[in-house]
């Protein structure tokens, strides 16, 4: 085995609201959870404190997104700091969604992650190509291209998950397949060895996003390069558990 923990996030994105937040913490709390698998919650800001309070020690918290800077006139943003001050200890960035829907370039998100690793906390950094991108074969291209923009900010990858998320299997039930992942994930390694260094490429860990269910999560989880999951739809669904239990 690689020694890298496995990691399984879930990214509520835009849902959920204190009834039905409450429902999947009291299930989260109840189950069974592989001690070998470290669980992260991504849930939107207004409702983290809530979620922290209800949900065991042993599963962390992260905000879908934070701004570059500690505090001042940005009207709308919260910060690592902020994120940090109410027992968050965890961010998602650069996810697709703020890459398409937000206008968030490479550099910005990179210029996020440098901040919050600086704040002291760990960062989802996610990375993927569309569906035009790998028709066109640029996967590779793609998220190389990704990866260098975090590595001209990120000095210490201790504390980063590289979440891959192929665009097309995002909410569109289109997994990739546990090959077409792998593929990619052992790219990454390579090059993370070749970009950054062997230690960093052995020991980060890279999860697999889109469209990952219970029926699909073993498959994926037995490719020795796919380090965990961030599932969106499914996290909110007791299936979650299973997902959280794969490599069991
Ligand atoms: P999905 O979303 O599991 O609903 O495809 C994954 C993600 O966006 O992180």
């Amino acid at each position: 085995m690689s020694g890298r923990k496995f990691c399984v996030g879930g990214n509520w994105k835009l849902n959920g609201d204190q009834k039905s937040i409450t429902e999947i913490c009291k299930t989260l709390s109840g189950a069974s959870l592989d001690p070998n698998t470290e669980v992260v919650i991504g849930c939107p800001a207004i409702y983290l404190m809530f979620a922290r309070n209800l949900l065991p020690c042993s599963i962390g918290v992260a905000g879908q997104n934070a701004y570059k800077v500690a505090k001042g006139a940005f009207t709308g943003e919260i910060s690592p700091a902020m994120l940090k001050d109410i027992g968050a200890e965890w961010v998602i960035l650069g996810h697709s969604e703020r890459r398409a829907i937000f206008k968030e370039s490479d550099e910005l998100i990179a210029e996020k992650a440098e901040h919050a690793l600086a704040e002291g906390l760990k960062v989802i950094a996610c990375i993927g190509e569309t569906l035009e991108e790998r028709e066109a074969g640029k996967t590779n291209e793609v998220v190389a291209r990704q990866m260098c923009a975090y590595a001209k900010k990120v000095r210490d990858w201790t504390n980063v998950v590289v979440a891959y998320e192929p665009v097309w299997a995002i909410g569109t039930g289109k997994t990739a397949t546990p090959d077409q992942a792998q593929e990619v994930h052992a790219y990454l390694r390579q090059w993370l060895t070749e970009n950054v260094s062997k230690e960093v490429a052995a020991s980060l860990r890279i999860q697999y996003g889109g469209s990952v269910t219970a029926a699909n999560a073993k498959e994926l989880a037995k490719k020795p390069d796919i380090d965990g999951f961030l599932v969106g739809g499914a996290s909110l669904k007791p299936e979650f558990i299973e997902i959280i239990n794969a490599r069991q």
